[in-house]
């Protein structure tokens, strides 16, 4: 997994440095217990975060006057300083820095001299990790919310577009009943507008601050975790110690929000694989969102889809892989919980790359409207229709179903055209026949919320007040 992001950082002396906890060793850590439990290369990327968290709880301490103001402006400088160097890409790491609070702290005492060695004072790197991980996790779910919405914009723009074309629609991917394109379309996104609440919902309830949990139970110092909860902009502050440093359920449904809208996508790209095909056509590719081949000329492939489907598998991967280390964990923290990064950090990296990709594959692929018409023209498209305009005149509708049935079988075998047949009947004739016509079925889509052009054209409107007023809650997020 390449979870190697975050602030780059210069060079890496294999330090011979005592770790963090070498007061009670006789000896340093063996290179193999080094090589598997450093957690650095991948939770660099919480630098900015952990920075935070440090400033907050350095406050804190010198609020509660566990440290002077000269230390806390000792510290406050020092962390400024380091987060500088991490940004400027001049922050030096040290093989004896195993994972970014110590790295952090190494270095604000390396700037701070004596005042550094208070900041980890009645903290511990369980309260701190879990600090850090609910901060990211807040910032990426409405990052990706965001990112999100613009793929639904894209969706309402081709939708509008697409003005009174129309497809297929499909049961069991056979064609069953013609609705507007733009109905197609909104279909999924609407499914998308739940995956915005879901991610805004789950960063409500990540938005909890563990700090001051310390390593399990809490402290025998005046620690005053609302503070540093404001100072970090947490809604909320833990309730037991215990909980606030083992729990993960924030990873879980982050991880399960983000695979249900990878699914959501995996399900828009297999279409596009069906519709961009030579058998079906409706969709054209751009050449700019589409790959050729080394050896086919011919070719031009729907690649982005197709590996939004794989991402889907992976990000499922992901959840489930999670939730089994969580699964057997006794309270509290276990060193299992480190396990928690790569998963949630590729996560979102992943589903960010998949919908910027899909999103220009929308934008830019052409629909031709002919083949889409041609094919939902099919007369047996209207069946469902002849049926109900029999139910209008007073035949039961199983019958009606029974009947238009027979007609549909009798063509299919004697190869004589479906509203020939319909015309001929005595209890049909040329007024049903009529709606075999082409482009008269999905004009009769009219109940609520169904696939005809007047009541899409309500679906459209209440599609555009629904997202203005998602992109009005993330501007509040
Ligand atoms: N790297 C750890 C994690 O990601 C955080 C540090 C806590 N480590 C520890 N040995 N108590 O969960």
């Amino acid at each position: 997994m390449s979870n190697e992001q975050g602030p780059s950082m210069a060079g890496s002396a294999a330090g011979s440095a005592a770790p963090l906890w070498h007061g009670r060793f006789d000896q340093g850590p063996a290179d193999e217990l080094w090589a598997f439990t450093v957690s650095l290369p991948f939770d660099r990327r919480l630098a900015m975060d952990d920075i935070a968290g440090s400033r907050a709880h350095v406050k804190g301490l010198a609020r509660v006057g566990l440290i002077s103001a000269a230390e806390e402006a000792a510290v406050l400088d020092a962390l400024d300083h380091v987060e500088r160097e991490m940004a400027g890409g001049s922050f030096t790491v040290l093989g004896t820095d195993e994972d970014i609070h110590t790295a952090v702290e190494r270095r604000v005492t390396e700037l701070a001299g004596p005042p550094g060695a208070k900041l980890h004072t009645g903290r511990s790197r369980n309260d701190q990790i879990a600090t850090d991980m609910r901060l990211y996790t807040k910032r990426e779910l409405v990052d990706v919310a965001r990112r999100v919405t613009v793929l639904q914009r894209t969706l309402l723009n081709r939708s509008k577009e697409a003005g009174e074309t129309y497809v297929p629609g499909y049961t069991h991917l056979q064609r069953a009943q013609p609705v507007l394109l733009a109905h197609h379309l909104l279909a999924h996104g609407w499914a998308l507008f739940r995956d915005v609440d879901r991610l805004l919902d789950c960063r409500r309830r990540a938005d909890v601050s563990p700090l001051g949990a310390g390593a399990l139970a809490g402290s025998s110092l005046p620690l005053d975790p609302r503070f540093t909860a404001n100072e970090l902009d947490f809604a909320r502050v833990f309730d037991n110690s215990l909980d606030a440093v083992s729990d993960r359920d924030f990873v879980a449904e982050a991880l399960f929000c983000c695979t249900l809208l990878a699914v959501h996508l995996s399900r828009i790209a297999e279409e596009v694989v069906i519709w961009s095909s030579e058998e079906v056509g409706f969709l054209r590719l751009d050449d700019r969102y589409s790959t050729g081949s080394s050896m086919m000329p011919q070719k031009k492939n729907p690649d982005i889809a197709e590996l939004t489907r794989a991402k889907a598998a992976r990000l499922i991967g992901h959840l489930t892989g999670l939730l089994a280390m969580l699964k057997g964990l006794p309270l509290a923290y276990n060193r299992d919980l480190q396990e928690d990064k790569e998963p949630l950090f590729d996560a979102v990296d992943q589903l960010k790359l998949a919908l910027s990709a899909m999103n220009g594959l929308l934008e830019t692929s052409r629909f031709d409207r002919k083949r889409m018409e041609a094919a939902a023209d099919s007369p047996y498209l209207a069946a469902t229709d002849l049926a109900e305009w029999l139910v209008q005149a007073g035949t039961p509708f199983r019958d009606a179903h029974a009947l238009v049935g027979s007609l549909v079988r009798d063509s299919l075998e004697r190869n004589v055209p479906l509203p020939e047949l319909v015309a001929a009947h005595p209890a049909l004739g040329d007024a049903a026949a009529a709606l075999c016509a082409p482009g008269q079925a999905v004009q009769r889509r009219t109940s609520p919320g169904a696939g005809g052009p007047e009541q899409v054209a309500k679906q459209l409107a209440k599609f555009q007040k629904q997202l203005d007023a998602t992109l009005t809650r993330l501007q509040d997020t």
